[in-house]
């Protein structure tokens, strides 16, 4: 089956990799922790190539995994290690094109395979800025943010994706492309179908363009670095810059476990003589603004002098998957709960014996931490299902901004509701009835 399917997909897409070793490249996550099997990997060049490549995948029985730029954090951008069916990976790498720029109303439109890097350089030339921003710029793609409605350090200031989403164009699970890509910016006729591809990880259709609403640069800001004794402290330092009326741009923390394997990660000095528990990291519009905050706290509105900050909290993701194979879990609370949540979490941890270490770090702003677990044998998912029964019972999500993947598919009924997840199920079986895309993920297969 798969020579035909080869053959006939090497008449639509010039890049068909039938290669092991080649598509091996493909199959692993991020972290190492998430390893699957595909037959054939495909990076298409357009929307009418995919449409094609669909239809083939449909009549051979082949399921396709759709892949970004492979940052996901949860088992969802790599394809399962036991399907039933063979599997065609598709990569965007190949929609990489900036399609559209309208630099008078700051609306950009590109290919669903472009990095976030490459869009943030293209704008910030031409006077506008990207509103999302991520460690993972260099290889995270539009359409992965989109599927995924990620997050980042600026959601606080400017929300999640889907707040800068102006327009999608999808290949659907028959072939159809839906888009409203060239709609006037306000079109209010009936049930917004593309908005459903926001977040939907790729289980709805297949983005291959996204047009973007951008902002104006903030020209000035100010960068403080805070020492605090613990999370709950961190929040009330926030709460204190809010009170006191400052434009918030992004608030964000690190704990005294992961500043550590980020200093060693990084080779970044220590910031103080004495680590604290937790490292704080607040930034204003306006410059040199004052705080009335811990004596110790740093501060600058010079732009390398906080590239250089922002270094220790950027680290964090990577200094905890290089510090083993960790169970990394992206929670969120209401903002006001966050250092109870991190107390009763951090008490729950030190009491199970499998953790030999563990951390967090987070959004602040969005009472978003990320929970690090190393301990724990890969598929041994007890520990995280403690944490996530946790946040259930402080009313939280188990995903603030990762999503749901393969890695916590089990769980979605912990923080969403019944009625909820058969309105997901129904909407798939309309979109995708034969679970042709990304098998597994979010919704049971
Ligand atoms: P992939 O990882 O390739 O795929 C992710 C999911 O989207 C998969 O289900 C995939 O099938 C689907 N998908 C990808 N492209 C498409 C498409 N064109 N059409 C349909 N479905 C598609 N995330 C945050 O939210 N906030 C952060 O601050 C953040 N920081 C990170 C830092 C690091 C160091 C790393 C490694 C990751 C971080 N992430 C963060 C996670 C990740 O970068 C985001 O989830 C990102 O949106 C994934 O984009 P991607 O292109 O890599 O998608
Ligand atoms: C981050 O905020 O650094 C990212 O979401 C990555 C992570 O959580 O590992
Ligand atoms: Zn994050």
């Amino acid at each position: 089956m798969t020579s035909a399917l080869n053959l006939a997909l090497a008449k639509i897409v010039p890049s068909v990799i039938t290669d092991k070793d080649l598509i091996a490249s493909y199959t692993s996550d991020w972290t190492g922790r998430f390893n699957g099997k595909a037959d054939v990997v495909v990076r298409p060049q357009n929307a009418a190539q995919i449409t094609e490549v669909v239809l083939l995948c449909k009549k051979f029985g082949v399921a396709i995994q759709i892949q970004g730029g492979n940052t996901g954090l949860v088992g969802g951008s790599v394809p399962p290690p036991n399907s039933l069916r063979p599997i065609c990976l598709m990569s965007t790498s190949s929609l990489n094109s900036i399609l559209d720029f309208d630099v008078v109303t700051g609306h950009i439109t590109v290919g669903a395979g472009v990095s976030v890097a490459q869009v943030q350089s293209t704008v910030r030339a031409r006077g506008w800025e990207f509103p999302i921003d991520l460690a993972s710029r260099e290889s995270a793609t539009i359409g992965g943010l989109v599927a995924t409605n990620a997050g980042g350090i600026r959601v606080c200031a400017f929300g999640m994706t889907k707040q800068s989403v102006a327009g999608i164009e999808m290949v659907l699970a028959d072939g159809q492309v839906i888009s409203n890509l060239t709609s006037p910016l306000k079109d209010n006729t009936g049930y917004p179908i593309s908005d459903l591809a926001v977040g939907a990880e790729g289980t709805l259709g297949i983005i291959t363009a996204v047009r973007m609403k951008l902002i104006r640069p903030t020209l000035s800001s100010t960068l403080f670095v805070i020492p605090c004794d613990s999370v709950q402290l961190a929040y009330e330092t926030l709460l204190s810059v809010q009170k006191a009326g400052h434009n918030l741009l992004a608030a964000e923390y690190v704990d005294a476990k992961s500043m550590q394997l980020i200093m060693s990660y990084s080779q970044l000095r220590p910031l103080w003589p004495v680590p604290p528990n937790v490292t704080v990291f607040i930034e204003v519009a306006g410059s040199n603004i004052q705080l009335d905050a811990d004596p110790r706290a740093l501060g600058t509105s010079n732009a390398g002098e906080m590239r250089n900050f922002w270094k220790y909290r950027e680290a964090a993701s990577d200094s905890w998957t290089a510090a083993g194979k960790v169970h990394k879990l992206d929670v969120s609370v209401a903002v006001d709960q966050i250092g109870t949540f991190e107390s009763k979490l951090s008490a729950m941890l030190s009491n199970f014996e499998i953790v030999t270490s563990y951390g967090s770090f987070g959004h602040l702003a969005d009472g978003n931490l990320h929970i690090e677990i190393v301990g724990p044998a890969q598929d041994d998912y007890e520990i995280d299902k403690s944490v996530l029964e946790l946040v259930a019972k402080f009313n939280g999500s188990i995903s603030a901004e990762h999503g749901i993947g393969r890695a916590k598919r089990e769980y979605l009924g912990l923080t969403r509701d019944a009625i909820d997840i058969e309105l997901m199920k129904k909407i798939k079986e309309v979109f995708d009835p034969e679970k042709l895309f990304n098998p597994g993920v979010l919704l049971p297969d």
